[in-house]
């Protein structure tokens, strides 16, 4: 008997690959990532296994783009394990490539010195298909770095600060743990920020959006922005806390006129 099958709530819009991956990367992709992807998991992932080293907190990157962030954080935390999501492949072999030290030299040595990439863990696909299998509270940090915008009203639905992924980041979340959505789309910082607002589960933490967190590390569409002078919005995000307990009132209007 045939199933109706219902639109797929979570069929990917982006794009998956881009030029042909050759040379050095090419080498990466075939030597590297399998040393560093995460496997599909066959039932709950036990992120403090996943590793090779045993993590203090797991801090997640969804959409790391050319990987930059994700390989300057993982040098400077080694102890902290790393998730990173990325569906576009030739983005995961320019994170390969930070990883191995080969991004501007053409060799592909792919032989990461002892221990770089032992507390990073790849996964080249949708983070959504990952949800499901990490359990609650499994990450300290979750970084939504420039996410694509889909500025088109009708493509609304497409943006990933949505009900249904705010959900998610919230039962992923640890008690302590902080949503980091940086972009420099104002429309989409405030639509970020009511949605989250909408959501009641989390409450904005920083006033000064547009002051970068210490140590803070630009992405490669940060850059970008930042030479063809936009601003970049970086909205730090907690678990609301029950109502009740006394927390910082950040007004989301206040949060909202400092994006404009
Ligand atoms: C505009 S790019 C920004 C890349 C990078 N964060 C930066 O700032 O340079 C957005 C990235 O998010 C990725 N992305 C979109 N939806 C995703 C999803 N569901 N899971 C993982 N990555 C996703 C896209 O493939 C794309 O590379």
């Amino acid at each position: 008997m045939m199933v109706a099958q219902g639109p797929n709530p979570n069929r990917f819009f982006g794009r998956r690959k881009g030029k042909a991956i050759k040379g050095s990367r090419q080498v990466l992709m075939e030597r590297l990532l399998p040393r560093v992807a995460l496997a599909p998991p066959a039932g709950a992932l036990d992120l403090t296994r996943a590793f090779g080293v045993a993590p203090k907190a797991v801090y997640l990157e969804i959409g790391f783009g050319g990987g930059e962030h994700l390989a300057e954080l993982s040098r400077r935390h080694p102890d902290i394990g790393f998730i990173g999501a990325e569906p576009f492949l030739n983005g995961v072999a320019s994170l390969l490539a930070h990883l191995n030290g080969s991004h501007l030299k053409q060799a592909a040595h792919a032989q990461l010195d002892a221990g770089r990439a032992d507390n990073v863990r790849v996964w080249p696909d949708d983070i959504r298909l990952l949800f499901p299998f990490c359990a609650d509270g499994a990450f300290e940090r979750i970084y939504i770095l420039y996410p694509d915008p889909w500025p088109k009203a009708r493509h609304a639905g497409r943006r990933f600060v949505n009900p249904k992924n705010i959900a998610d980041l919230h039962r992923l979340l640890s008690a302590r743990g902080r949503v980091i959505v940086a972009t420099d789309v104002a429309d989409y910082a405030g639509w970020a920020l009511d949605q989250m607002a909408r959501s009641g589960l989390f409450e904005p933490e920083n006033a000064d959006v547009h002051a970068p967190p210490p140590g803070w590390v630009e992405t490669r569409y940060e850059k970008k922005g930042l030479a063809a002078g936009r601003a970049p919005s970086y909205l730090i995000f907690r678990k609301k806390k029950p109502v009740g307990k006394k927390g910082l009132d950040l007004s989301v209007k206040k949060v909202h006129n400092a994006i404009e």
